[in-house]
């Protein structure tokens, strides 16, 4: 473990734990790690927001040691009971055995659910309450479904800083503690949004309702980099994704085994390029699927290739459809296609599974049977035409 301290305000530290081999957290790709953050706040009252996942703890009490006696410890905030944050309640109460837990009505009885025949020495706080730590105070604010029902924020009006968990997150090891000091954040921020926040995205905007007018200068999520920079430029960015996640551009994903499918992927994304929409292009096989679902959320086309197998999608596309689905891409247009032997269905399947997660228009699918002919290759560059010229429209 480092012995890095880092101070955020005075008396408020990062005391997190780094993740620097993690390369799947649960079904989303991350890699260049993962962190989980917890902070400690010395004040009269010793706090600490949050803890670790499950084989952490020890860094966590360790970076605690460097800065106080865990024993020192008065509050333990649970904001969230999904094990990467509440697995090290029960290794902290050893150290710490004078510490309550402070979490809402439901946390309290996730914890229970989640960890039983632990006694957990639990205070329940209402949405909207406050805690008085001394020199500063805690608001607690209820954001159910950002991530869990139970979840909840905890805003420090004195050093206008909110203690934001799963939101603003992202999964991304670093020796930086900042968002402002890595140039690349937003490729992990948006696959983590995709994969983690965009199906509870009416969450968001409810409890961005909640805050609204609230003065903000530092956001400290419970993965990733702190905020202390362009906090407008972050919550704009979560906004739009909570709300039109689409851009004037297109995704082709593809899964193929003898490579006409893959001609056919090629021949669509040249023709969407052709109308002057950027289109992007991946092989499910060799692309994690979570990072082809942060770029089907910001395309306002999706566009979903597999070979037949059997009478089904090939199974790398059959496995993106739920990533597609946690999207609630309710205003893209989608198109399936893809290659065939004899009897076909891939397509079909496909296609009605886009109609299922209520796409806004879903075009008739494109099939070839073997290998796509020059001809073939020419009605896919067309379809990809007009894909793109519907993307236009819906901009123009
Ligand atoms: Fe980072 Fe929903 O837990």
């Amino acid at each position: 473990m480092t012995s890095e301290k880092v101070e955020i305000v005075k008396g408020v530290y990062w005391v997190g734990a780094i993740d620097w081999t993690l390369r799947d957290f649960h079904g989303l790709w991350t890699p260049r790690g993962g962190t989980y953050n917890a902070y400690l706040i010395i004040d009269e009252k010793i706090t600490l927001i949050d803890t670790v996942a499950p084989n952490f703890s020890k860094e966590l009490i360790d970076r605690i040691s460097t800065i106080i006696d865990p024993a020192k410890i008065d509050y333990l905030i649970c904001q969230h009971v999904e094990p990467d944050h509440s697995t090290s309640y029960a290794d902290m109460l050893k150290v710490a055995p004078k510490a309550k837990i402070i979490t809402s009505m439901r946390g309290a009885e996730f914890l229970e659910k989640s960890y039983p025949g632990v006694k957990f020495p639990i205070k329940i706080v209402e949405d909207g309450s406050s805690l008085g730590l001394g020199k500063r105070s805690l608001t607690f604010v209820q954001i159910p479904m950002v991530h869990w029902p139970e979840t909840m924020i905890s805003y420090m009006p004195e050093e206008q800083l909110v203690f934001s968990n799963d939101a603003f997150g992202m999964q991304i090891a670093s020796p930086y503690r900042y968002a402002d000091q890595i140039d690349d954040w937003y490729e992990p921020l948006r696959a983590y949004y995709s994969y983690i926040v965009r199906w509870n995205a009416a969450a968001v905007l409810k409890a961005f309702k909640k805050i609204e007018g609230v003065p903000l200068k530092i956001i400290c999520p419970s993965h990733g980099p702190i905020w202390r920079k362009n906090i407008d430029q972050i919550t704009e960015i979560y906004h739009r994704w909570s709300s039109s996640p689409e851009k004037e551009q297109a995704v082709v994903v593809y899964s193929t085994i003898w490579k006409s499918t893959k001609q056919m992927a090629y021949a669509i994304r040249e023709g969407i390029a052709s109308v002057g929409v950027p289109a992007d292009i991946y092989n499910l096989e060799e692309e994690y699927l979570s990072r082809a679902q942060g770029a089907a959320m910001e395309a306002k086309a999706v566009v979903v290739g597999a070979m037949t197998y059997n009478i089904d999608p090939y199974y790398p596309t059959a496995a993106f459809m739920p990533y597609l689905k946690h999207l609630r891409p309710t205003s893209k247009i989608g198109a399936a296609f893809g290659s065939y032997g004899w009897g076909g269905g891939a397509t079909k399947v496909l296609t009605q599974q886009l109609k299922d997660f209520k796409f806004s228009e879903v075009l008739e699918p494109l099939d070839v049977q073997f290998r796509p002919t020059e001809e073939d290759l020419k009605r896919c560059f067309e379809y990809g035409q007009e894909i793109g010229r519907k993307v236009k429209a819906a901009f123009s």
